[in-house]
């Protein structure tokens, strides 16, 4: 017999004639994968059940040979014999279990994966060319490494239903599917809306939303992520360019706490589609609808594109050079205690630390950031709309997010406040009016599209958005993650980590070059952070403990 299972939990598994172990519950076709040897399959997905209905992953499957003892007949090299059996296997519906073999690359096993593979080609269109999946098609990728590139099928193919608008974001064509289930399990396991289904019968089979349903989850569009071929595609991507031409970045989504990972898919410096990014200390394999489409407000029109003076009593274009130094000037004039900062918790860790070098600059001590309490769901959504609330937090611009928020509107009011630094939020959360702001002397505000403060403010300079700029955040569960850059912001518009240290340096205080400088700044100063980098937080991320307790020691001004 094989060398004996280390503890109760792992057992000996034999594949295409090497040894391994794996512990028990591993599904085969994992442990076959696991071992470096690929299993092409359609139905099976990590994340849900195997039903086992698409039969691609067929095996070679044998236990060990008993003698008339029920004693393992041992081999030359006191390897138990394998007694194999004369049926292929599914990998995915099967877990190991102790002495059993697999061959996953066998004549029979080719032959099966043929088979199939033609079988699942009879009725599919020809639609590759105007196929949204194509590129990334599981059907076509394999058609060509595992099928016999013919068919012998020479009837007239099922035509089925086509362009079916099944969902608010989702476009069903029943000809391309395969059949595999794993929309219906992801709707029925994951999202937890049991809108899909199959009827009619043999080749006749369809998906469909069940009757008076639609498929309007907040987690629709994952069902496009894991359907393998193109029969349901998103409204917001379809025809709208070819997967190849993509250039993607590994990044994360910022419209709630949860820090779900992403892979932003850009061209020609635009966001074509957002897909999630597997990550099981996070999202799994998932994202929220919302979280994906959010990303069409960096197009807006009236996107702040240059930086911006006020003078003769309107907002000119400026440069800037000219703008930085004017906003220095103006706030290095403001009296210590007469400044107020409205940070926000949709900033990086760095911006949010250099906000906090310029407000001790300024001798500022009102400084928060904007709530942005909602409804929680189940699965990922969670009952913080800001993406770095606990940043905020770590690096102490906020202990309570909005509890400082009326001490600012009133200090405003009252005059004791004569200055206002905006970075990425709109003052009326100070609870200001559009003429309540006509109370301060000086308004500076950094941001991507105009609000109540761009408009009545002294100088305004355009920002980066989510995507076109790098940085970490805090989840809301303690986990640090990067930022990446995945477009360029448009006209002049620039990272507001840069913007921040340029203001900096024009007051005269000092900050690192780079990133990775403010970073190690951050990383010697907060507990939390200590022997971090941002290269160490790799695209995982990496869990803190007590970030939002942990308090900067030594803070560098
Ligand atoms: S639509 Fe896609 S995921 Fe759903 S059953 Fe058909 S092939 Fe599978
Ligand atoms: S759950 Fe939150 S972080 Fe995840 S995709 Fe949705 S909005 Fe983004
Ligand atoms: S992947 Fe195993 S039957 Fe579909």
């Amino acid at each position: 017999m094989s060398a004996p299972a280390n503890g109760t939990n792992m057992v000996n598994v034999q594949i295409n004639g090497e040894w391994r172990q794996f512990a028990k519950g591993t599904r085969l076709i994992e442990a076959c994968m696991q071992s470096g040897d690929f299993i092409p399959h359609y139905c099976y997905h990590p994340a849900l059940t195997s039903p086992g209905n698409c039969r691609m992953c067929l095996i070679e499957i044998g236990s060990p040979k008993m003698d008339a003892n029920r004693q393992p007949v041992l081999a030359a090299d006191g390897r138990p014999e394998i007694a194999w059996s004369p049926r292929p296997q599914i990998s995915c519906a099967l877990e190991v279990s102790e002495g059993i073999a697999v061959k996953t690359d066998s004549p029979l096993v080719e032959d099966c994966r043929k088979g199939v593979m033609e079988f699942l080609l009879i009725n599919h269109p020809l639609d590759c060319p105007i196929c949204d999946k194509a590129g990334e098609c599981r059907l076509q990728e394999f058609a060509v490494e595992f099928g016999n590139g013919g068919s012998n099928f020479v009837e007239e193919k099922v035509k089925k239903p086509k362009r079916q608008d099944i969902g608010k974001h989702i476009v069903l064509d029943d000809e391309r599917c395969i059949l595999c289930s794993r929309c219906v399990r992801f709707m029925q396991e994951v999202a937890h809306d049991d809108v899909l289904g199959f009827v009619d019968r043999g080749s006749h089979t369809k998906l469909t939303v069940h009757e008076g349903q639609r498929l309007d989850s907040n987690y629709s569009l994952n069902t496009v992520d894991i359907c393998p071929v193109g029969a349901l595609t998103s409204k917001d991507f379809r025809f709208k360019m070819r997967v190849w031409f993509l250039r993607e970045t590994k990044s994360i989504c910022t419209s709630c706490g949860t820090g779900c990972n992403t892979v932003i898919g850009a061209r020609e410096n635009e966001i074509i589609r957002q897909t999630p990014r597997q990550n099981d200390a996070v999202n799994s394999y998932w994202m929220c609808d919302h979280g994906r489409l959010n990303y069409g407000y960096l197009y807006r029109e009236d996107r702040i594109t240059v930086p911006m003076l006020r003078e003769g009593g309107t907002l000119q274009k400026s440069t800037w050079p000219r703008a930085v130094a004017q906003i220095a000037e103006k706030l290095s004039s403001v009296p210590r205690g007469e400044t107020a900062l409205l940070a926000s918790a949709r900033l990086t860790n760095e911006e949010l630390w250099l906000a906090g070098r310029l407000a001790r600059h300024l001798g500022i001590t009102l400084h928060d950031v904007v709530p942005r309490a909602q409804e929680a769901d189940s699965i990922l959504v969670c009952s913080d709309g800001n993406p770095n609330t606990q940043g905020a937090k770590m690096l102490s611009i906020t202990h309570e997010p909005g509890a400082k928020l009326r001490d600012i509107g009133a200090a405003i009011l009252d005059g004791k406040v004569k200055a206002l630094i905006c970075l990425g939020e709109d003052p009326k959360h100070l609870g200001l009016s559009a003429a309540d702001l006509a109370n301060l002397e000086f308004l500076v505000c950094v941001d991507i599209l105009p609000n109540s403060g761009t408009k009545a403010a002294t100088a305004v300079l355009p920002g980066a958005g989510f995507a076109e700029k790098r940085g970490s955040m805090v989840n809301i569960k303690d986990r640090i993650q990067r930022l990446s850059r995945a477009t360029q912001p448009p006209g002049q518009a620039r990272d507001d980590f840069e913007i921040l240290s340029d203001l900096l340096r024009a007051l005269g205080a000092e900050t690192p070059q780079t990133l990775e400088g403010v970073f190690k700044e951050m990383a010697a100063a907060v507990p939390a952070l200590a022997g971090l980098s941002l290269a160490k937080l790799g695209e995982a991320g990496l869990p803190l403990s007590g970030a939002a307790a942990s308090t900067p020691e030594a803070v560098p001004a």
